[in-house]
């Protein structure tokens, strides 16, 4: 990933990206960052590329022709448009999601103002994101540019080694992380909670997530409206069940697991939350048997001759999201279906999406996103 940082100040990038894990992803070239100072575009003999605002008021502005010739020699050189952020407090602030969407870009410019701002026309040419670091005003964008390449380096391939790889942390799920200890296991008179001594792996993830929700709640509250449990609903042969599981991986880290192979469950009323995200895998890709051997369908206890409403029938939602993973007319009947039982289809996936590593990250983040304005 390439960044391309508008700045009058490119010293105050270079020094800090150089080191600690940008600057190893530098080396390795897994990122790049190129500084363009923007007073080298000056049109004027002194250089200057701000000047009094019209109307009056305290301040200088920057002009919008250095700032435009700036962009235009990013552009000329990845021959394309690029995602141009411009960085100020006059935005919303920069979020998880936001920045995982940054960091399937090739190439990002990062446009940092100083003075009282830029010229309101340059911005309206040429920006495409507009990005606050925090409720504050900062002296400069440089602060904040840098932020969002760390924030954003932390996604791009290679970046991160396996161990400080981030599959799973905090802000995936909208929630905080739960506590982390090391040895001791007892320090000054504190131990640590035995359920991670225990060596079972589901409960200490349980406990893992009361712990998140428990902090989040008491520290973050405003998180939680946006905050989702996934539940993966799936039926037809261990292939489809495979495809919910590897969805729901990439979109929540404490996903849950229904088997509607199975009569009981078929029977059983279970009302969904404003809260929950219903994640429906069904049968129907080109790859799966479309005539399960009797043997396979009775190892799973699969029966195809159930129909979608009779298997369905005890599930209901409340304005509860819901994402389709199938295609044809399963999707439309399961659509209709789910609308009536006050699901909101938000994202249907097709099976065709699971080939490709990056198609399948792209769809699990297409998700969260829609769930992030949902409610
Ligand atoms: N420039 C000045 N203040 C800022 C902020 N809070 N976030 C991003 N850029 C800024």
């Amino acid at each position: 990933m390439n960044f391309y940082v508008l700045t009058l100040f490119p010293e105050m990038i270079e020094n800090a990206v150089g080191t600690s894990i940008t600057g190893r992803a530098i080396k390795s070239g897994s990122i790049s960052v190129e500084t363009v100072n923007i007073r080298d575009f000056s049109t004027r003999k002194t250089m200057r590329v701000d000047d009094y605002p019209y109307g009056g008021g305290a301040g200088m502005v920057m002009e919008p022709e250095p700032v435009f010739r700036a962009v235009k020699s990013v552009e000329g050189k990845i021959g394309r448009r690029p995602r141009v952020v411009y960085m100020t407090p006059q935005a919303r602030v920069l979020d998880q999601t936001k920045v995982e969407s940054l960091a399937q870009e090739k190439n990002l410019v990062i446009l940092c103002g100083h003075y009282e701002g830029i010229d309101e026309r340059v911005l309206q040419e040429t920006v495409t994101d507009y990005i606050s670091i925090g409720d504050y005003v900062l002296t400069g964008g440089e602060l904040g540019a840098l932020v969002l390449i760390d924030a954003v380096s932390r996604f791009v391939p290679g970046v991160l080694s396996n161990e400080e790889s981030s599959q799973f942390e905090s802000l995936q799920d909208n929630l905080l992380e739960y506590p982390q200890y090391t040895r001791p296991e007892v320090w000054h008179e504190r131990s640590v909670p035995p359920v991670l001594l225990s060596g079972d792996h589901r409960r200490i993830e349980e406990w893992r997530h009361e712990e998140s929700l428990k902090r989040t709640k008491e520290r973050r509250p405003d998180l939680l409206k946006n905050s989702y449990r996934v539940i993966c609903a799936s039926y037809g042969l261990p292939e489809t069940a495979e495809r919910g599981r590897l969805l729901t991986e990439r979109i929540s880290r404490y996903g849950e697991y229904m088997d509607y192979n199975r009569r009981k469950l078929q029977k059983t009323s279970f009302h969904m939350k404003p809260w929950n995200l219903l994640l429906l895998a069904m049968p129907g890709a080109a790859g799966d048997a479309a005539e399960p051997s009797a043997e396979t369908a009775s190892a799973v206890r699969y029966d195809p001759s159930v129909p979608f409403a009779e298997r369905f029938r005890g599930l209901y939602g409340s304005e509860t999201p819901a994402v389709l993973v199938g295609n044809g007319n399963e999707i439309a009947e399961a659509s209709a279906f789910l609308e009536r039982r006050s699901f909101r289809v938000i994202a249907e996936v097709s099976p065709d999406t699971f080939g490709d590593e990056r198609l399948l990250q792209n769809a699990a983040l297409a998700v969260r996103e829609k769930t992030l304005h949902f409610h």
